[in-house]
């Protein structure tokens, strides 16, 4: 029986991943959940923010669900955020964000889109340094094997969608660089074949999302500008509480909701759990349950539909009972 890791980690992140077990209990699929430690609380009583246990049971299972974990403001010595740990010595290269309009009253209409954002390179790598006391540097890595690879996840994934893949870059200003990506991926995709294929300068591709969002299918974008698209994006299709993602490698793939710890309404009870369920029918889809899959996310919509639904989406239930509503429409 195929094992999956649920890591809850910090603030919401334990009630969104409890919501998350108690749906998938519901569905009585054949697979076996074990939790894990992660995140700052478990960094205080143990000294580590990502137990050696945790991480090799990610590895030798392959799949894990991540709630979220806080980090301090200002960083604490000896802490670094666990997922971006999980990132780096998975090798999690693609970063996967999904968004769909749900039946909420500030949600646009018509939007089915994916983010690939490139998850290990860009300006993420932090190569800042001072060159003077008055001048910081900081130096973007791109490379063509990282821009091929997940070229790669995109082209497949747009294939097995709409068929429209739309390339962020800068090439105009960051020749290089973003030359690099933008040759790269074009390459990747026409020899893909069947895709209709158009690159677009990031700075009007953000202003193409908010004004016909519906418009698009697949964008494929470099780590900063992924991050930044995907949150515009979030908020059009009801916010954070609704946005899910996947962290994919090789051998491993990282489920979790786009949220953090949001400590200002941790242990109210008031959570909303969708982004992590939608992130485990993501998991489940990969794990050919696809049926399972589809039964979350349309419980969740007729959910939504009743308008129950958790007071950041304009609603006055509690996480429990959204729960309780989405478990009796499976
Ligand atoms: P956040 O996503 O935790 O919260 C932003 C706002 O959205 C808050 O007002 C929060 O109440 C609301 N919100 C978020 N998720 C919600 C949900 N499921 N239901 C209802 N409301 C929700 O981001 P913030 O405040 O910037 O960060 C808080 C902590 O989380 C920090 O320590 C940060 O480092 C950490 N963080 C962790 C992430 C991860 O583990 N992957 C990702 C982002 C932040
Ligand atoms: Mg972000």
């Amino acid at each position: 029986m195929q094992t999956i890791c649920l890591i809850p980690g910090d603030g919401i992140g334990p009630e969104v991943i409890g919501a998350a077990a108690d749906i998938l209990s519901a569905l009585d699929l054949p697979l076996k959940c074990e939790t894990y430690s992660a995140g700052w609380s478990c960094f205080e009583k143990t000294g580590k923010a990502l137990p050696e246990e945790t991480l090799a049971a990610v590895k030798s299972t392959g799949y894990a669900l991540f709630g979220a974990t806080s980090s301090p403001s200002g960083g604490a010595p000896g802490y670094r955020s666990p997922i971006l740990e999980l990132r780096q010595d998975l090798n999690l290269f693609a970063n996967l964000r999904p968004l769909r309009s749900l039946p909420i009253p500030d949600a646009r209409p018509d939007i089915d889109l994916l983010i690939v954002r490139e998850n290990t390179e860009g300006l993420y790598v932090r190569r800042e340094r001072w060159e003077t006391p008055d001048t910081a540097i900081a130096e973007r890595v791109i490379t063509r094997a990282a821009s091929q690879r997940i070229a790669q996840v995109a082209v497949k994934q747009a294939g097995r969608r709409r068929g429209r893949l739309t390339i962020a870059h800068k090439a105009n200003v960051l020749t290089k660089t973003d030359g690099l990506f933008l040759e790269t991926a074009r390459k990747v995709a026409a020899e893909f074949g069947g895709l209709e294929i158009e690159d677009r300068l990031v700075d009007a591709l953000a202003h193409d999302l908010v004004r016909t969002p519906e418009r698009f299918d697949v964008i494929l974008a470099p780590n900063l500008y992924g991050d930044i698209l995907s949150d515009l994006a979030s908020a059009l299709v009801g916010g954070l509480g609704v946005a899910a993602s996947v962290n994919v490698g090789d051998s491993c793939a990282v489920y979790e909701p786009v949220h953090g710890s949001a400590p200002d309404i941790a242990g109210k009870g008031i959570a909303n759990p969708s982004a992590a369920l939608l992130s485990l029918a993501l998991m489940l889809d990969d794990l050919q349950f696809s049926e399972a899959a589809t039964r979350i996310r349309s419980a969740l919509t007729s959910t939504l539909q009743a308008g129950i639904c958790t007071p950041d989406l304009g609603g006055d239930v509690r996480t429990t009972d959204m729960i309780a509503a989405i478990t009796a429409r499976l």
